[in-house]
């Protein structure tokens, strides 16, 4: 898949965290010779010793081999006028409004001004809100540079997957105005093979966020049917898979139920799209209630915990999984980690297991193995969807505990056995009778 290109045919890459560090090694690896450019220096040292900050299965290897062969550099800095592509992978986290924050962005285009040929492009990868190139270009324009184009590229990858998103996207969208500047951006991926959607600007921005906020609001929705699941004695894993079986909605779809949705992207761009919508007197009622209903779950699930267990302080209660998704490290907006720190300030000791996470987050005891985090425990959440949690043994779990109380969020846990094995459950307690003869 790779291909000679000219020497001076060089592509920057500014910002080198998940996704620079994935752009700038997928694009090398295709053949282009690229500078990933970042502004901290440990994250410098650690990619230019083949290392990545984050565990992305293959890219760690791939890495190494674009650095060996001389195809990726890593620098403090772009050089001097010598791309005609720069992309801006830079972080665009929420301000306290919801609003996404864009000081990173306006500020990387402005340091690539002198980097960027003459009739160059600048590509914002990172999630901007509709305008934010329009934005760019009026900047860029008031640095005296006119001939500098702005394309949006959204990244739809999924954390844990970089490579095989990378490679085999469902789609690669490219958004701007100038045809020559598009066909400069269609060109770095063209070798992939994989379908592209041509849109204006804005129409590419937007398509990141409805993208997000669909996620969002299916996992939501999943959430919601899971809690009737409960109340009625409903399977939820076999009402998600016969909704997956319906090719309207897909096998893929985000349907796994949880403690809500978490993670860098999800929560601070659903929550940028509504105060976008805001700003122009729209009343997005059905992302406002996404967001509300994934703002009070863990809370709920304190609240079950706490009758369950009469009072949660001084209880023990364990965590099975603590990122925001299985086999990830990431604790950023994690629901479990939301819940951890409601549970401490009750008075709660939090213990956890999560294979992926290895710096233990203030306030909760690390387990060596889910049996050590279940040693004297009151109570067991199960929180994130990995399928390990489905292989636990309600009698050994129970040996273990110093209660039999269970929350099971994600509908993991075959209710039947461990209702059997004296456990006290979410997927059972709060059932709904049905009268006799009614
Ligand atoms: N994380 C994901 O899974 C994901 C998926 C799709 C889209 N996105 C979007 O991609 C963007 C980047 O996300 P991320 O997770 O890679 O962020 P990140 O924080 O991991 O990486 C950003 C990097 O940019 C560097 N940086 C900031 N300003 C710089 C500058 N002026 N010059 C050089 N380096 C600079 C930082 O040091 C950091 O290493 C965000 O807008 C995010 O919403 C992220």
């Amino acid at each position: 898949m790779t291909r000679c290109v000219p020497a001076d045919d060089r592509v920057a890459v500014i910002g080198a965290g998940r996704i620079g560090a994935a752009t700038a090694v997928g694009l090398a690896h295709i053949g282009w010779r690229v500078d990933a450019v970042d502004c901290r220096p440990e994250r410098v040292e650690a990619l230019a010793s083949g290392s990545m900050a984050e565990p992305e299965p293959r890219l760690q290897d791939v890495l190494r081999s674009v650095l060996t062969n001389g195809r990726l550099a890593i620098l403090h800095r772009p050089r001097t006028a010598a791309y005609k592509v720069v992309l801006l992978c830079v972080d665009t986290p929420a301000l306290p409004s919801g609003e996404a924050d864009l000081r990173q962005v306006i500020a990387a285009a402005q340091e690539s001004v002198d980097a960027v040929g003459e009739g160059g492009v600048i590509v914002t990868r990172s999630t901007v809100p509709p305008g934010t190139g329009d934005r760019l270009l009026y900047e860029l324009r008031s640095l005296g540079r006119s001939d500098i184009e702005v394309v949006h590229l959204p990244e739809f990858l999924r954390e844990g997957h970089a490579w095989e998103d990378f490679t085999c996207a469902d789609r690669i969208v490219i958004g701007g105005e100038s045809c020559a500047a598009i066909e400069r951006v269609k060109r770095l991926f063209v070798l992939l093979g994989r379908p592209l959607i041509v849109t204006d600007r804005r129409t590419a921005e937007l398509a990141k966020y409805a993208n997000n906020a669909f996620l969002a609001t299916s996992i939501t929705l999943a959430n919601e049917i899971s809690d009737v699941a409960s109340v009625v004695g409903a399977d939820i894993a076999q009402v998600v898979e016969i909704l997956r079986a319906d090719r309207r909605i897909g096998p893929r779809a985000y349907l796994t139920p949880g403690l809500g949705f978490g993670g860098h992207c999800l929560p601070k761009d659903t929550a940028a799209l509504e105060y976008l919508a805001r700003q122009h007197g729209l009343d997005l009622t059905q992302l406002k209630a996404t967001l509300q209903i994934n703002e009070r779950r863990p809370f709920e699930a304190a609240a079950w915990l706490e009758r369950a267990l009469c009072g949660l302080c001084n209880r023990t209660i364990c965590l099975a999984g603590l990122a925001f998704k299985p086999g990830s490290e990431d604790l950023r907006e994690s629901p479990m980690l939301r819940l951890a720190r409601i549970l401490a300030a009750e008075g709660a000791e939090v213990a956890a297991w999560d294979a992926g996470v290895h710096q233990p987050p203030s306030g909760v005891r690390m387990g060596l193995d889910i049996e050590d985090a279940l040693l004297n425990s009151d109570a067991l959440v199960i929180g994130q969807s990995g399928c390990e949690w489905r292989e636990l043994e309600p009698q050994a779990v129970r040996s273990l505990m110093r209660r039999a109380v269970v929350y099971d969020a994600v509908g993991v846990l075959d209710a039947g056995r461990w209702a059997a094995a004296g456990f006290i459950s979410n997927r059972t307690a709060d059932r709904i009778t049905v009268p006799a003869g009614g």
